[in-house]
């Protein structure tokens, strides 16, 4: 068996399945075509003061959407680099595809970043597939059904206290509107835990979070490609995912903590 079918195997379900493993491949695929890019120079244009899109983003999206819309061609896509401000229409299935999460880590070179491919339906996660490249890890969950890395089963940890706690940030690409919010969480978070990381793709982060390489995840302002994949791993995982004010996620949320459900009540009252 291969990884992808593996992931069908895994998930048991006649529906899902196939769902998951045409996530897989897409995944698989984009993740192939940002291999072959990330050593060469890059075509970067800015989307925002510090915001980039490199010739990798849009190329791994068109290999991506290649592939879903050919094996679901009934399912509608939205993809980060052609979303012209996301719809907050979640009604039926929707493929939601962030087809480079952690561009400015790629384009510096620094290994850190992923495919996130999540099928929603009526704005909940059905399957996904987090691919990272460099790690050549393939995260992906099936609701109701568990979570994977390589074909093992993934779990949060059980760390149960904060200051055992290793805790993923990330910044949003509009500092100055968020920075007294930022440094004031970061002033109470970062005394309270083990440590803090920022490394920089929000998707990777949920995945880390789910596979106990993070005992928990907390970010400001991110769309739904960031979360919608993550989302599922970390609740698939026995981990928990709210907003700051601990109300049920969804990819419109403006928030997001994502835990491994012991830490949530503690980490919560730290951000608010
Ligand atoms: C970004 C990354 C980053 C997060 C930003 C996201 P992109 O996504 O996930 O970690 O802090 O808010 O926008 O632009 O690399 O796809
Ligand atoms: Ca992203
Ligand atoms: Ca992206």
């Amino acid at each position: 068996m291969n990884r992808i079918t593996t992931a069908a195997a895994d998930c048991r379900d006649s529906r899902q399945g196939p769902l998951v493993t045409v996530a897989c491949k897409a995944a698989l695929a984009g993740g192939a075509l940002l291999t072959s890019l990330y050593k060469q120079p890059h075509t970067i244009t800015m989307k925002g003061k510090t915001d980039l899109v490199t010739e990798a983003d849009l190329a791994a999206q068109d290999t991506i959407t290649t592939v879903l819309a050919k094996d679901t061609p009934g399912i509608a896509l939205l993809a980060e680099e052609s979303a012209k401000g996301h719809t907050d229409n979640m009604d039926g299935q929707l493929w939601i595809v962030d087809p480079l999460d952690g561009t400015t880590n790629f384009a510096h070179g620094f290994p850190y970043f992923c495919v996130s491919i999540a099928l929603l339906a009526q704005g909940k996660p059905q399957v996904c597939a987090i691919y990272s490249p460099c790690m050549d890890e393939l995260f992906y969950a099936c609701a109701g059904k568990g979570a994977w890395l390589n074909g093992d089963p993934i779990k949060v940890t059980t760390t149960d206290h904060l200051i055992e706690a290793l805790i993923g940030t990330g910044f949003p690409y509009d500092v100055p509107q968020h920075l007294q919010e930022l440094i004031a969480q970061l002033k109470t978070v970062l005394p309270q835990v083990r440590d803090i990381r920022r490394a920089g793709a929000a998707a990777l982060d949920l995945a880390y979070v789910a596979c106990g390489r993070l005992d928990g995840f907390y970010e400001r302002a991110l769309q739904p490609w960031d979360t919608a994949a993550g989302w599922l791993l970390v609740e698939e995982a026995g981990g928990k995912v709210s907003n700051y004010g601990n109300k049920p996620y969804s990819v419109l949320s403006k928030e997001i903590v994502a835990t491994n459900g012991s830490l949530h009540l503690k980490l919560l009252p730290l951000l608010r």
